[in-house]
């Protein structure tokens, strides 16, 4: 057992750090004055990270659809088939802590309402039959840029007061819980954020973008879990 060979057990931590990586981007957006800019498309103007919610009141929700002004306003209604488009955002409250994964949004109404603004809004009720912790406002979105297929989930944190004692939810609005992080297919970085480098292609059908994929690809992605999965299962 001691006598591990060299090469095998550097591969290992090759093959770890690998894993590892896979799901760091997934983690967080990158946060700027409480926006926070996720490794898609889309900004996160409220609710800030750590901000609380409070049961019996309307958490605001505000999402930049626009890439800070850099993508047009038809990219952000699903189904434009822009190389650089939204395809779906749906939003969820999860938490590990109380054992509840809770629809918040997952129609396209977020994205298509509210025609011609850049930012799209939700005054969420928080409901009171949630036990007080923390909680993972989390936003899936599936959506392209420059072409190339995204998937990112983006966790804000949000812990939720309640001073009345907590009920039974509505059932309607229960889903499974997943362990988090859940596997993603993200950019490396939002191409919006003030520093980043990555240009946007603005027109466009889907597949004419010629910028260079930042974001690990879904065969990438397969192969390195693969690889991670027989590790795991030889160590
Ligand atoms: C929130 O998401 C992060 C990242 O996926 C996870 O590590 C953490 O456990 C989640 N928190 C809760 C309360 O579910
Ligand atoms: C649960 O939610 C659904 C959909 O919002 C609603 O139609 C139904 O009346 C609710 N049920 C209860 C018991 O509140
Ligand atoms: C929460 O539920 C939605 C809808 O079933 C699902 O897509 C999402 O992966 C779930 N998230 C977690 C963390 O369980
Ligand atoms: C952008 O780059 C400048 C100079 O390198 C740095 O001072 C600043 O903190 C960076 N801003 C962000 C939001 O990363």
């Amino acid at each position: 057992m001691l006598n591990v060979p060299t090469h095998r057990s550097l591969l290992s931590s090759y093959y770890l750090v690998a894993f590892l990586a896979l799901f760091a981007p997934a983690v967080v957006g990158q946060d700027i004055n409480g926006q926070t800019f996720t490794h898609g498309l889309a900004i996160i103007d409220a609710p800030a990270p750590s901000s609380p919610g409070h049961a019996g009141s309307p958490l605001p929700i505000a999402v930049d659809v626009s890439g800070d002004g850099k993508i047009q306003a038809a990219a952000s209604v699903p189904g434009s088939g822009l190389s650089t488009r939204f395809d779906a955002l749906e939003i969820y409250l999860v938490s590990s802590q109380t054992n509840i994964n809770m629809t918040v949004s997952d129609t396209p109404d977020f994205l298509t309402g509210e025609s011609g603004s850049t930012v799209k809004h939700l005054n969420w009720p928080v409901p009171t039959c949630l036990t007080a912790g923390n909680y993972n406002l989390t936003f899936y979105e599936t959506s392209h840029f420059n072409g190339q297929a995204v998937f990112t989930i983006t966790p804000i944190l949000v812990p939720i007061l309640n001073s009345s004692p907590p009920g039974q939810c509505n059932s309607s609005v229960l889903n499974s819980l997943q362990s988090q992080p859940q596997p993603s297919n993200p950019l490396t970085q939002s191409p919006f954020a003030p520093n980043s480098s990555t240009p946007v292609s603005t027109s466009g059908t889907s597949g004419s973008g010629r910028i260079t994929a930042t974001g690990p690809s879904p065969a990438l992605v397969f192969l390195s879990l693969f690889v991670s999965s027989v590790y795991f299962h030889r160590a």
